[in-house]
């Protein structure tokens, strides 16, 4: 299945993606972690050396090459089938690959590198077998980009307070533009069974699933640690989701 992690800035999406991916690879399966934020950490959180690892939207000689922007006009089908192989991190089960920012400005304009992004995450979308978790770019304007319609579920992580619930409410009416059927919430961050229950109210539907405060997975990402062994509860909680999605497949 293809899971894309939404919601507002800095609600726990690439913590929530670390910990479902974790879930999958528990379960023997081949998982492909995509991040699309434009300041990349999952590799961190999920143990990789991030230190070697460039977002393919750094790749200027690449973009361009592909794009065919050095003439008159880009490409707005450029190839991409050769490149998940390149740029993918590899780790047992896993892989990785990290999208990274088209800077806007500067020479030119950022659409011929944006269809070469977009092209590869459709293409990896539409036709790998393996489970696939996007970690996305906070809020909301990359649904208006289309570039998620390939997914099977989208999760929008909220904690318990309005700002992330209205974010998300524009991430489900923008979601269902999409004609994505499946649209979950996720609750994160939560103290106790109180702020549970704040977010059922506020966003009409209970949670498919919900992660308590973690002060193993706060510490572990403070160290710069790869946060999916800190914390089992999280994990357990990771394992649920799991399951419920796989049982609305
Ligand atoms: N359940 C939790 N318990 C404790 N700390 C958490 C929990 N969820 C997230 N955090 C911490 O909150 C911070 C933000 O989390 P994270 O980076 O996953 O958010 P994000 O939505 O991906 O942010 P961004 O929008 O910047 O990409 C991190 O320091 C993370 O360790
Ligand atoms: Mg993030």
């Amino acid at each position: 299945m293809k899971i894309a992690v939404c919601g507002k800035g800095g609600v726990g999406k690439s913590t929530v993606s670390a910990y479902l991916i974790q879930a999958l690879l528990n379960r023997g399966r081949q998982v492909l972690a995509i991040d699309a934020d434009p300041s990349p950490h999952l590799a961190r959180l999920l143990g990789f050396d991030d230190s070697d690892i460039t977002p393919i939207a750094e790749m200027k000689d690449l973009l361009n090459e592909r794009s065919g922007r050095d003439g008159p006009f880009y490409n707005l089908n450029p190839r991409v089938d050769d490149l998940p192989e390149r740029f993918m991190k590899r780790k047992g089960n896993l892989s990785l690959m990290v999208l990274g920012a088209i800077k806007q400005g500067g020479a030119g304009c950022a659409c011929a590198d944006n269809a070469v992004l977009r092209n590869l995450l459709n293409r990896l979308l539409l036709s790998e077998n393996e489970d696939i978790v996007l970690d996305m770019e906070a809020g909301v304007e990359h649904l208006g980009r289309g570039t998620i319609s390939g997914v099977d579920h989208i999760l929008i992580v909220v904690q318990p307070y309005r700002g992330s619930i209205e974010t998300a409410e524009k991430i489900d009416r923008l979601a269902k533009d999409l004609k994505i059927r499946s649209l979950h919430i996720v609750a994160n961050n939560c103290q106790d069974e109180e702020d549970v229950k704040f977010i059922e109210k506020m966003c009409g539907r209970r949670p498919i699933g919900v992660f308590y405060f973690s002060s193993k997975a706060r510490r572990a990402e403070r160290e710069g640690m790869p946060i999916t062994g800190a914390s089992s509860e999280m994990l357990a909680s990771a394992e649920k989701i799991i399951s419920s999605l796989e049982k609305a497949t």
